[in-house]
């Protein structure tokens, strides 16, 4: 028997841009997905079709038990963390002996093929490697920790993520004059952002920037916008909507004082608030 687990994540600045080759900033977070894989002639039937594809993709056969900290569907990584975290103790439970790399490609290969074509390179490997993440020119690699406190606000809407990136597509090719510079003044507020992260105020201000411009794309949703407010008149130095929009999650970068009172105020807006700072970990055996 074998047990590991992979953190979720949140984009901290450069959502939708990344995919038009712009940078980004992601994060992994401290709710995880634990998975405990058992090998087993007659698999259990497991109602995901991540898991099965896990196990096709490794070609062997096995009972699978999962215990998720992430809520599903909310923009927080969850399908990829669940994947990831699979992989794992697959190659663990069977010592096929794949190295972190090797099974990160594969849980992108997996996500791509269940979600028909497009998944985020980004949440499988924030899932898989941990800490914090620039994208840049298409590539990720890991960057020193900062151990920001961040409120995640809920909205308990539903999204879809390959819908949202194919609005957000579709705008930018029959206006490509209006979307251009939005596109490019996320960028400029992802690459200031990295010359700021001890200025905290600052990172929170550029945090409500990028917020501000996700919306001119089109992927703001009212509950966003209740859970941003509150939390900005809560304290925090800004928030933002997190990965797709349209619903799913918002973030606020909170002083250590007021973490508690964001999370209320977000809670009191009706969202879901999770506190939670950095995980530097990625997929880990427990
Ligand atoms: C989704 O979490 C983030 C997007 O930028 C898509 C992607 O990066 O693949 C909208």
């Amino acid at each position: 028997m074998a047990t590991w687990s992979a953190p979720g994540k949140v984009f901290l600045f450069g959502e939708h841009a990344v995919v038009f080759g712009k940078p980004g900033i992601a994060m992994a977070i401290k709710p995880r997905v634990y998975v405990t894989v058992r090998k087993a002639r007659n698999p259990a039937r497991v109602n995901s079709p991540y898991i099965e594809s896990c196990f096709e993709e490794m070609g062997v056969t096995g009972s699978v038990y999962i215990h998720s900290q992430l809520p599903s569907s909310s923009g927080l990584g969850s399908s990829a963390a669940v994947t990831v975290a699979t992989l794992f103790a697959i190659n663990d439970e069977f010592n096929l002996k794949y190295d972190r790399n090797q099974l990160a490609s594969m849980a992108y290969k997996i996500e791509k093929k269940v979600q028909h074509g497009r998944a985020s390179p980004t949440d499988t490997y924030v899932s898989t490697f941990g800490g914090l993440v620039l994208i840049k020119d298409n590539k990720r690699r890991r960057m020193p920790p900062e151990n920001f406190n961040i409120v995640i606000g809920n909205t308990l809407v539903s999204h879809k993520t390959t819908e949202l990136v194919a609005m957000v597509s579709e705008f930018r090719k029959n206006n490509p004059l209006v979307v251009d510079p939005i596109l490019d003044a996320i960028e400029a507020v992802t690459t200031r952002s990295m010359h700021n992260f001890h200025n905290l105020k600052v990172l929170g201000r550029y945090m409500d920037v990028n917020h501000a411009l996700l919306e001119a794309l089109g992927v703001g949703h009212p509950m966003l916008s209740r859970l941003v407010s509150a939390s900005r008149a809560a304290g925090a130095y800004g928030a933002k909507m997190t990965g797709a929009g349209g619903g799913g999650c918002m973030i606020a970068l909170c002083p250590k004082r007021s973490k508690s009172k964001v999370a209320g105020a977000i809670e009191a807006a009706d969202g879901r608030a999770i506190i939670t700072t950095i995980d530097t970990e990625g997929a880990r055996k427990e």
